[in-house]
C-alpha cells in the first residue's frame, strides 16, 4: 500500500500523494498550493530566489538549514518542517523581525529576489542568532539581487537582532548555565516531527514512479541490489538539474536521506568515517577539526543552501572532473567503501574515477562513507580553488598539497587537482619531483614547472588549457610562499586579519 507523502508546512501537517517523486517542492508550493511568495529566478540552484527553510530533529531543538525549492525533490522533505516567506508572520500579524528589519533598511526593491533572501537571514536567525559579519556573508552566498546592491540587506541582518520578536518564529535564546533554549513553538514543531518520524523510510509511488527512501543502510542495500537500474538519490543538487534542465524523467528513485546511519560521522582507527549520506555542511565541518586549512576551500563550494542539501557521497559518487571535494580527499589519502548487498570494498579515491563520468560502481552497488585517514606531523596542506567569482562558482581549476615535512626534507607529498583532467586526477609526477627533496625555493620551482606540465585540460568558457596549466604551477609556488621559510603574506584580506578579524 503506498504511503503518503507527510511533512509540516508553515507548522501545519500536509499529506501529499499522487504526485510524481521528481516534483521539485517548488513546483509543487507554486503549483499545488499557490504559495507564489517563493519565487523561480533560474531553476538550478544559484540566484536564491526560491530558498525555503527546513528544519527537522537536531541535538538541543530543531537544525534549521536554508535549501534552495527549485531542485530539491518533494518527497525528499517527508518527515521534516518547511517553512516558507508567508509562514513568517507572527501570531499578532505582524511581520517577523527578519522581515521587519528589510522593511527598515530598505532591503529590497524590486522585490523579486526579496523572499529567498528574508529566508536565508530566517535560517541564520534561528541558528546562529549571533552572526559574525563573515557568517552573514556565508549564509548570503547563495542569494542574488540586481538592485541593492546587498549593502541595505547586510544593515538588515544585523538589525533583525535588535527588533523584538513577538510570539512566532524567534531566535534561540541562552540559559544562565548556557544552554540553548527555545521558544514553546519550536518544541511543538519538535514535538510534531516526532509524531511523523517514520523509522521503516518511505515508500511512495505517485503518477506511475516510485521513491524508495529506506530507513537504514542495510535496507538501503538491499533495494539497490533488488532495483539496480533505479536511480540513486541524495540530496539532489546535481540530480535535480536532470529534471529542472534536462527535462528527464528518472524511473524510480532510491533515496539516500531517510537512512540516518548512512548520514553518521565517527572517528574510527581508520580515521574519520563519513557516511556518504552526511550533508556537506556536516562533512566539513567535521573535517574543519581535522583539517582547518581547507575552511576556506569548503566555505567557497557552492552556497549554504546547497550545503545543507547535498552531501558529500553525492560529489564524490557523481565524479564530475570539476568537483571540489575530491582533489582534496584525494591529497588526503581518503578512501571510499562502497557496498553491494552484504558485501563491501574499499578503494583508494583516486582508483574510484576510470573515466570522464565513468567510476568503478557496479549495477546496485552504493558509495557507502569516505574515509579520511587521521593527519600526520608536519603535514603541509593546502587547497586553492579558483574560479571567476569568490562564491557560488565552479572551479576553473582546483588544487590540493599535502606535504609531509621531516627534517626539511618532503618525506611524501600528494597533490589532488581538479578542471584540469577528465577525472579528478592526483599530479604523480609532480608528486615525484617532490618526493624525499629539500623543502627549499629550488624544489618548489621545479615542482611548480612539473604541475604545470603535468595535465593537458581543455579550453572552455571557465578556462582556456593555458591558463590552467599556467594557475596550478602558480598554485605550487604560492604553497611555497604561503608554507615555506619565508610564510609570505599572499593576499590582501590575509593582511587585514592580523589586526581585525573580517
Ligand atoms: C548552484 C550549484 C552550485 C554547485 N557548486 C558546486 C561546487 O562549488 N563544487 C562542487 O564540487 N560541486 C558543486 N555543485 C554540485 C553538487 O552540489 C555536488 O556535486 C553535491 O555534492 C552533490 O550531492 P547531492 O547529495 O546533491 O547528490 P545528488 O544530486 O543526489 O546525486 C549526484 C550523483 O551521485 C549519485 N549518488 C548520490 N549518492 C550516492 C551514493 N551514496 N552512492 C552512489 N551514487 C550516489 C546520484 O545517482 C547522482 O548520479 C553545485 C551544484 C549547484 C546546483
Ligand atoms: S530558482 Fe534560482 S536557486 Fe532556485
Ligand atoms: S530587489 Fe530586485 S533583485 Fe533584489
Amino acid at each position: 500500500m503506498p504511503e503518503p507523502i507527510r511533512f509540516l508546512l508553515n507548522g501545519e501537517p500536509v499529506e501529499v500523494a499522487g504526485v510524481a517523486p521528481q516534483t521539485t517542492l517548488l513546483e509543487w508550493l507554486r503549483e499545488h498550493r499557490r504559495l507564489t511568495g517563493t519565487k523561480e529566478g533560474c531553476a538550478e540552484g544559484d540566484c536564491g530566489a526560491c530558498t525555503v527553510v527546513v528544519a527537522e530533529a537536531g541535538g538541543a531543538g530543531l537544525d534549521w538549514r536554508p535549501v534552495n525549492a527549485c531542485i530539491r525533490l518533494l518527497p525528499s522533505l517527508d518527515g521534516k518542517a518547511v517553512f516558507t516567506v508567508e509562514g513568517l508572520r507572527q501570531r499578532d500579524g505582524s511581520l517577523h523581525p527578519v522581515q521587519q528589519a528589510m522593511v527598515e533598511c530598505h532591503g529590497s526593491q524590486c522585490g523579486f529576489c526579496t523572499p529567498g533572501f528574508v529566508m536565508s537571514l530566517f535560517g541564520l536567525y534561528k541558528s546562529a542568532p549571533a552572526a559574525t559579519r563573515a557568517e552573514v556573508d556565508d549564509a548570503l552566498s547563495g542569494n542574488l539581487c540586481r538592485c541593492t546592491g546587498y549593502r541595505p540587506i547586510l544593515a538588515a541582518a544585523q538589525r533583525m537582532r535588535e527588533l523584538p520578536a513577538a510570539a512566532g518564529w524567534r531566535a534561540p535564546g541562552r540559559a544562565a548555565d548556557g544552554t540553548r533554549t527555545i521558544d514553546p513553538e519550536e518544541e511543538q514543531i519538535a514535538q510534531q516531527l516526532g509524531a511523523l518520524a517514520r523509522p521503516g523510510g518511505l515508500d511512495y509511488e505517485g503518477a506511475g514512479q516510485r521513491w524508495i527512501a529506506p530507513g537504514d543502510e542495510d535496507a538501503l542495500a538491499a533495494a539497490c541490489a533488488a532495483y539496480p537500474d533505479a536511480t540513486i538519490v541524495a540530496g539532489a543538487t546535481d540530480v535535480g538539474l536532470w529534471v529542472t534542465k534536462q527535462h528527464r524523467g528518472l524511473g524510480t528513485l532510491i533515496h539516500t536521506g531517510a537512512a540516518r546511519d548512512l548520514a553518521r560521522i565517527e572517528r574510527t582507527e581508520a580515521g574519520l568515517a563519513i557516511g556518504a549520506a552526511a550533508s556537506l555542511a556536516d562533512a566539513f565541518a567535521a573535517l574543519d577539526n581535522d583539517f582547518p586549512e581547507l575552511h576556506e576551500a569548503w566555505e567557497r563550494f557552492a552556497s549554504a543552501p546547497i550545503r545543507a542539501s547535498g552531501t558529500l557521497g553525492g560529489n564524490v559518487a557523481n565524479g564530475s572532473p570539476i568537483g571540489d571535494s575530491m582533489p582534496a580527499l584525494i591529497a588526503l589519502r581518503a578512501e571510499v567503501v562502497l557496498r553491494r548487498g552484504d558485501a563491501k570494498r574499499t578503494l583508494p579515491l583516486e582508483d574510484f574515477y576510470l573515466a570522464y563520468r565513468k567510476t568503478a560502481l557496479a549495477r546496485g552497488e552504493f558509495v557507502a562513507r569516505i574515509v579520511v585517514p587521521p593527519r600526520g606531523e608536519q603535514l603541509l596542506l593546502r587547497a586553492w580553488k579558483v574560479s571567476k567569482r569568490y562564491d557560488q562558482d565552479i572551479s576553473a581549476a582546483f588544487a590540493c598539497f599535502a606535504l609531509q615535512l621531516a627534517g626539511g626534507r618532503v618525506a611524501s607529498a600528494r597533490i589532488g587537482c581538479g578542471g584540469v583532467a577528465p577525472i579528478p586526477a592526483r599530479a604523480r609526477r609532480t608528486e615525484a619531483a617532490l618526493q624525499g627533496q629539500p623543502w627549499s625555493a629550488a624544489t618548489a620551482e621545479r615542482a611548480a614547472q612539473a604541475l604545470a606540465a603535468e595535465f593537458t585540460p581543455i579550453d572552455d568558457m571557465r578556462a582556456s588549457a593555458a591558463y590552467r596549466g599556467r594557475v596550478l604551477g602558480n598554485l605550487m609556488r604560492r604553497l611555497w610562499l604561503e608554507g615555506g621559510d619565508g610564510r609570505a603574506v599572499t593576499r590582501v584580506h590575509d593582511a587585514a586579519v592580523s589586526e581585525a578579524p573580517r
